[in-house]
Formats: structure tokens, sequence, C-alpha cells
């Protein structure tokens, strides 16, 4: 190490640090680190700024802080009041992302109508709350998802989507509110009962998310001998059934990375669905896939479901996906659901931001912001 490069690293600052001083010490006084710090002291000592006047010292800071504002960005105490960098007033003490400061009702649109599809709900999910920081994501969210079909929520980017997935397979935990499957609320389960609960779920990653170091035989196999007792020749007898469902009967030997994108989004759907689960989650099956990849990604989920059955809940903002494959759909926006209900209800709603977004029309309450 240069003389001048450990100058640079040991300012002032650290060499006063106790534990500094003291593990220094530890080295020894002719340490090359101890000399390296002394070295740096000096250095931080001359260069110190030599002592001002004070009366100039004052007048320079005076010339400082005359463009300053003071800006409050903290909630006050009292009424949880957060005021913005320009000033105004929000009445909250979080952001709601896509909410401006003025705007004193963002939850005009969301009118809440048509709520259930009729039917027993798999999935209740009521007053979710979920914050990051200051930025509030979910802001007392509310949906009930039906079994037997399959539902779809649709929102613009970064409105919470996946946020959501996470909290019903227990990933992310409430503020507040609840996530009820088949009636067990997620966020109060054990650890050991989490476990168990998720072996109801089958989970497909927007990649796939498969094991690169594992052939897609292996992969497909992985929850069978993570969660069951089963032997190898029943393990196989599943894995080559749902392999050539997805059409990869031919694929067993193959290294994810040796597969197309829509292939290995195909042995993902293979592996979540090995262990028959109740409900089964897509985050974004389609992105990434062309048009035809996607058209036979939706008509493979559609089948599978058909013959399973259970609660599939796919995420997307796809609106082709959305009209191939929905029962059931729900729009989010700001923390919110707008509007759920049948596919065909909702393509013929009314509301005004619904009608905008599954039209995917320019001209609406959505804006580029
Ligand atoms: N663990 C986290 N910590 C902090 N912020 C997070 C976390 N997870 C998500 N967020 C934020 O929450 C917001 C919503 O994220 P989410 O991934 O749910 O969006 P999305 O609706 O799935 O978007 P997309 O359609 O682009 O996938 C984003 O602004 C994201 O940065
Ligand atoms: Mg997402």
């Amino acid at each position: 190490m240069s003389n001048e490069s450990s100058k640079d690293e040991t300012g002032a600052g650290q060499a006063e640090s106790p534990e500094v001083e003291r593990a220094v010490e530890d080295l020894g006084p002719a340490s090359d680190i101890g000399q390296e710090m002394e070295a740096g002291d000096e250095a931080a000592a001359s260069d110190a700024s030599p002592a001002t006047d004070p009366a100039e010292e004052e007048a320079a800071l005076e010339e400082k802080s005359e463009p300053w504002v003071v800006i409050n960005r903290e909630p006050e105490p009292s009424g949880g009041i957060y005021v913005a960098d320009d000033g105004k007033v929000l009445g909250r003490d979080f952001l709601l992302p896509g909410v401006g400061p003025d705007d004193s009702d963002p939850y005009r649109w969301h009118t809440g109508a048509k709520k259930g599809a009729g039917g027993p709900a798999a999935i209740e999910i009521k007053d979710l709350v979920k914050q990051f920081g200051r930025t509030r994501i979910l802001n007392g969210l509310n949906l009930d998802l039906p079994d037997d079909q399959i539902s779809m929520v649709l929102g613009p980017s970064g409105t919470g989507k996946s946020v959501l997935i996470k909290h019903i397979v227990g990933l992310l935990y409430p503020d507040s509110g609840d996530v009820l499957v088949k009636g067990q609320s997620v966020p109060a389960l054990s650890d050991d009962d989490l476990f168990e609960m998720r072996k109801k779920f089958g989970l497909l990653f927007q990649d796939g998310a498969l094991f690169g170091s594992m052939n897609i035989y292996d992969n497909v196999a992985f929850p069978l001998r993570q969660h069951t007792d089963r032997g190898e020749e029943e393990i196989e007898h599943i894995v080559t059934r749902r392999l050539r469902e997805v059409g990869l009967g031919e694929a067993h030997y193959k290294m994810p990375n040796e597969l197309s994108g829509g292939m290995r989004k195909r042995a993902g759907f293979a592996r979540a669905l090995v262990l028959d689960p109740e409900i089964v989650m897509f985050d974004e099956p389609d992105s990434g896939l062309d048009p035809v990849r996607t058209a036979l990604l939706c008509e493979l989920i559609r089948e599978v479901h058909a013959e399973s059955g259970g609660c599939y809940l796919v995420i997307s903002h796809d609106l082709g996906t959305a009209r191939r494959i929905a029962d059931f759909i729900a729009v989010l926006w700001k923390g919110r659901i707008v509007e759920s209900g049948p596919k065909d209800e909702l393509f013929e709603s009314q509301n005004e931001f619904v009608h905008q977004f599954l039209r995917a029309d320019v001209t609406g309450p959505l804006a580029m912001d």
C-alpha cells in the first residue's frame, strides 16, 4: 500500500474511534497499519484549515443561510401530517406512489363494485397494509379470490402485484390486515405450519426460477424429494407425466441454460404442479415470451386447470393473457383494488380507470407519471 492511499483511507475521524485505536494498539507500535494510521493522522492535522476570525465565520454562515428553506420532512408528532418538499400538506404521514400531494381523494375510481365472484373464496385479503420506509405500497387492500377459477390481478407496473403474492405465500408480513388461505390466517401461522401450508401452493416465478445446476428432470422432481417420502419410481412417473404435459417430454436431461425462455417457463410450470397444489400462483408467466409462445402457455394453463381445478392466481399486465385465461379479474392501483369481478363484467366496466386500463387507452385517469 502506498503512502498516498493510506493517507486517503485513514482520516482523523477513523483514527479517533476507540475501536480502531484499540485494534492498532493490539497490533503493536511497530505494525505497518499503526505507522500508516499515524501518517494519516499527521496528514489530517496538516490538512486542517487554519483558525479563522469568528466574525468572518459568522458572516460566511449568514451568507450561506440566506437561500435555505427550512423543510419539515418529518411527520408532526401530533397529527401525523407529512409535508412534502414543496411545502404542500399531504394529510398523511406516508407516500402513496402515483398520488400527488394535493390529491385529497385518490380513491374516487375505487368503487369496490363487483367484489367476489360468487362461490367460496380460496384466498381472502382483508384491509392489507404494507409500507416500505415511507412508501405505502398496499393501503387497505380487500379482495376475495374464488376457488376453482383462474383469477388475474392486473395493474400498472410497480403497483404491488408481486408484493401481494408474497403476502399470500407468507414471504412478506402485513403491517396490518390479514390474508386468509382456505380460512387460515397466513401471518398468524408458526414457521412449521407455514412450511406445511406452502405445500398447498405451486409457484411459478417470472423466469421459471429453476436451479441452474440441476437438469430439468431433477428440477421438477425437487419438490417431491423435498416434501414427500415417495420412492424414485413413483417420482419418475409423476415427473414424466408433468413434463410430457408441458411439452418437455424430450428434455429431461437438458440443463436450464440450454432451454429457451418459453421452455424454462414450462419447466417451472411442471415443477409448480408436481405436488398437486390446491393453489397455483404465476407471477407474469407471459413476460419475455413472444405472442405465439404466450398464447400456447395460456392454453396450457387453461388445459391443466380444467383437468386439475384449484385456485389459480395469475399476475400480469398483459390484456391478451387476461382475455385468454381469466375467469375473474381484479384491477390493482394505488394500493387498493379498483374493481374486481367476472372477466366479462370487468371488460365492460363503465369505471373510468378500469375502462382505460382494460382498453389500453391513452386517455383517462392513468398518466405516465
Ligand atoms: N422488499 C422490498 N423493500 C422495499 N421496497 C419494495 C420491496 N418489495 C417491493 N418493493 C417496492 O414495492 C413496489 C411494488 O413492487 P412490486 O414488485 O410488487 O410491483 P409489481 O406491481 O409487481 O410491478 P411489475 O408489474 O413491474 O412487476 C415497488 O416500488 C418496489 O420497489
Ligand atoms: Mg411484479
